[in-house]
């Protein structure tokens, strides 16, 4: 027996979801499967707790940010596209100059849906990473920040979804369906992406990831959203405001670990800082070195044809591609790229069109370096004499022609032997891991933190220090 529920105020959504009977079926026998899924594979045991959590009922300024403790599963996850602008017009490739599609090209329909559900998948993979985390919180305004995130990324899925089942048919829908079906780390029906079947073991690695491989995430929807299929560039433009919260606690995160290890090292006068409980900087630098790494990948071969195509038919731009001042076809255009010849690392101008994946690479590199910089100033204002550093780009990549490299964290050969035994010089070790994972106990009373992060400089939402962003709810 199926109760009735009022999706079109259970979704909150502007897409006229009221009017389209079609539509809101297809979301109806998709929900179902979704709540399974995020009482089976989301959070664990938190059915009962109350978060303090920002819901968007519009995409206006007074609409995305709604205040208020809800139960994770009645999270009213929405669906919101930013507003049609009038005549929009393809910005690039092929098809440049043309009005923006509002419906699917049947000749793209395959490479679009491939897109959306290479991106689509990302989301609830990173819920299912970090599905353990709630029962080691630092403090339980970091318990929220995750969770989130968590809602979040799952709306972020049925931002996808919505664009399957509104777009693509039945074959939409089966891809919907099997957004539910594969799992982070599952070895029959892995989630599609590297970085998404690995463990999101402790509070760390939440950070980094947060900060690193959802830093990705915006540069591929900052890509998306140029999109000549408006009905994708207008989700992503949505999704990016959300994204934002997301390195937010990325970077805040780190920068409160970093924080924390200056004050021991102050206040003792020492490096140890372990002895004392917290996490010390060279620790960080190899979680630095793994996630960003992980993280490069994911942004695929430095050549690439289907790159290439992608942004020749209209399907996928360039980040910010409107500033960009030049003829956006990039016919007869080159771009430096580095690569490996020879067993070396080289500068090669390539095929601007081949080269696409390395130049979003360059501008995420780009962006990182400005957050490692932030976090250097906070070791600098406790005048301390260390700078955190990105690896070079062909330190412990896995794809693309890089990998084939051994090289250490300045970008300096190493024989693969060496390379092999010095390692955990430079990633972390099962015993850094084990340290961190020993520090990882849950510590919720409102107010309070664990030993090895500092206090947020402000509350959420204004909120004092010792509010209570996560509670049980009342039977
Ligand atoms: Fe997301
Ligand atoms: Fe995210």
């Amino acid at each position: 027996m199926t109760t009735a529920i009022d999706y079109v105020s259970r979704i909150p959504n502007n897409v006229n979801l009221a009017e389209d009977k079609r539509l809101q079926r297809a979301l109806e026998q998709w929900q179902p499967g979704f709540l399974r899924w995020w009482q089976d594979l989301g959070p664990v045991g938190t059915g009962d707790l109350e978060v303090y959590l920002r819901t968007a009922v519009g995409v206006d300024t007074g609409g995305w940010a709604h205040w208020g403790h809800v139960k994770m599963p009645d999270y009213r996850w929405g669906i919101f596209l930013e507003p049609q602008q009038a005549d929009r017009r393809i910005a690039f490739g092929v098809h440049k100059g043309e009005p923006a599609w509002q419906q699917v090209p049947g000749e793209h329909r395959a490479t679009l849906r491939r897109l959306i559900v290479t991106q689509g998948d990302t989301e609830p993979a990173s819920v299912e990473q970090q599905r353990h985390l709630g029962q080691t919180c630092p403090s339980l305004y970091d318990l929220r920040n995750l969770f989130q995130v968590n809602v979040e990324e799952g709306r972020h899925l049925w931002a996808m979804v919505y664009l399957l089942h509104a777009y693509f048919g039945r074959d939409g829908r089966e891809e919907a369906e099997a957004m539910l079906e594969r799992h982070s780390g599952d070895p029959d029906k892995p989630r599609l992406l590297g970085a998404f079947n690995e463990r999101t073991p402790d509070w760390l690695s939440f950070f980094m990831f947060t900060f690193f491989t959802d830093r990705d995430g915006k540069y591929q929807l900052a890509s998306l959203a140029e999109s000549g299929f408006d009905p994708l560039a207008r989700s992503c433009r949505f999704m990016l405001t959300e994204e934002a919260h997301h390195m937010f606690v990325g970077e805040t995160g780190v920068g409160r670990v970093i924080q924390r290890a200056c004050e021991i090292m102050r206040e003792h006068r020492t490096d140890d800082v372990r002895r004392f409980g917290g996490i010390d900087l060279p620790t960080l630098q190899k979680y630095l070195n793994f996630h960003f790494t992980v993280s490069l990948d994911l942004f695929g071969q430095e050549l690439s044809t289907n790159a290439a195509n992608y942004y020749t038919l209209g399907l996928k731009g360039r980040y910010q591609e409107e500033k960009i001042a030049d003829d956006h076809v990039l016919e007869d255009a080159s771009y430096p790229v580095t690569t490996c010849e020879d067993g070396r690392i080289v500068m090669r101008e390539a095929a601007a069109l081949t080269a696409l994946n390395e130049r979003l690479r360059d501008d995420y590199i780009k962006d990182c370096q400005r957050g490692v910089d932030r976090w250097n100033k906070i070791i600098e204002a406790n005048g301390i004499d260390v700078k955190l550093a990105l690896p070079h780009r062909a330190f412990h990549r896995a794809i693309g022609s890089l990998s084939t490299l051994h090289v250490d964290p300045r970008g300096r050969p190493v024989p693969a032997e060496e390379w092999m035994r010095r390692q955990y010089e430079w990633l972390p070790s099962p015993e850094d891991e084990a340290y961190v994972a020993s520090l990882m106990v849950a510590v919720t009373e409102p107010g309070k933190f664990a030993n090895w992060i500092a206090p947020p400089s402000k509350g959420i939402d204004n909120k004092p220090q010792d509010f209570e962003y996560v509670r049980r709810a009342a039977h």
